[in-house]
């Protein structure tokens, strides 16, 4: 059910229900990060397994301290340029924070969402809510309301917060040795994480133990295949007689054999492309087409990103 009323999405968080919530990157679904039975639930709902750890939202960064410790300074430095926004640090976990919101790890993943819903929300409980992609595991993450809506039975309360501004998920930072480490490319840009952490290095699989999900190399994924290239018309040719969707960056293409086309952003922006996205993969699903055709994007800036999903979502 899609609501606009605030109160009845903290009736229901009180209650240790599940609730999807909107932030500035896609849909959370949320629920009590200091309640076990709470937190169960999200898994559950989400069909997630339970070695993957959530991403827990506070208020402020005032709060930081109530689930984590032995803050370095680099993460310090990040929390203060970024939040509210859409980064996530990877620091070690108080005792306040059960251990199947990390799944087991010492280490929680902690955000302040940069969206006026929810930070009212979180300003009006009184605990933080962990909250992952309010899709089910391993599919297309949600951007509105209605996404959660139709993926979820019409129980699940839907807090509609209009459409999220930055549409891909944060980045996910840790830290090892004094320097930053990248878990997930997300909706900023390396290039401006890199200006306060200097060198950073890529997280391994021994780091990912257990596995993160949004690293897993297939998520993301819509039902219909996908194959991306930098040769869009060359690869249509392939394909004679499919029904062909084709997910491109600036330009259409004039092409009998495409059966329908989204442009991400005309104008050529990469931060516009990627709010668009998962909308255009969203939507080119439910056209019932025989494959899916996207262009690769530049590798630069938010580019890098949206490549990072689009290869996720190829995977078998
Ligand atoms: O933008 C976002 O980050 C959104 C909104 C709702 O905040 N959330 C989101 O959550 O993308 P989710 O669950 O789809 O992705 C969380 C990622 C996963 O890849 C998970 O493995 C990783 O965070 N993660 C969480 N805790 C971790 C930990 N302790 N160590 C390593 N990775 C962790
Ligand atoms: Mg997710």
């Amino acid at each position: 059910m899609i609501t606009t009323n605030l109160e009845q999405a903290i009736i229901a968080l009180n209650q240790n229900q599940a609730v999807a919530i909107p932030t500035e990157t896609v849909y959370g679904l949320a629920a009590n990060a200091f309640n076990k039975s709470a937190i169960e639930k999200v898994y559950a709902l989400k069909n997630r397994p339970l070695y993957n750890p959530l991403i827990v939202h506070i208020r402020s960064y005032d709060y930081l301290t109530l689930v984590a410790k032995d803050i370095p300074e680099m993460a310090i430095a990040l929390a203060k340029k970024f939040w509210p926004g859409p980064l996530t640090l990877l620091l070690n976990k108080t005792e306040l924070v059960p251990d199947i919101v990390t799944a087991g790890n010492s280490t929680v993943a902690v955000r302040v969402p940069n969206h006026i819903v929810a930070l009212e929300l979180l300003n009006q409980i009184s605990f933080p809510l962990a909250a992952p992609s309010a899709n089910p595991f391993g599919s297309i993450s949600p951007t509105s309301a209605k996404h959660v809506q139709l993926a979820f039975d019409d129980d699940l309360l839907v807090l509609d917060g209009g459409e999220c501004e930055r549409g891909l998920e944060s980045t996910i930072i840790g830290f090892k040795n004094n320097q930053a480490v990248l878990y997930r490319h997300g909706s900023i840009a390396l290039e401006e994480i890199v200006k306060v952490t200097g060198a950073l290095t890529f997280a391994t699989s021994a780091d990912k133990n257990p596995i993160s999900p949004g690293t897993l190399s297939k998520h993301y994924a819509p039902k219909t295949d996908i194959y991306i290239t930098n040769r869009v018309e060359e690869l249509m040719k392939i394909f004679p007689n499919k029904k062909i969707g084709a997910l491109l960056f600036k330009q259409k293409i004039k092409s009998p054999m495409i059966n329908f086309q989204v442009t991400l952003s005309e104008s050529g922006s990469l931060e516009e492309a990627a709010t668009n996205l998962y909308a255009a993969l969203h939507e080119l699903d439910s056209k019932g087409l025989d494959l899916i055709i996207a262009e690769q994007f530049p590798d630069e800036g938010l580019g890098k990103t949206i490549n990072d999903r689009l290869a996720r979502a190829t995977k078998k």
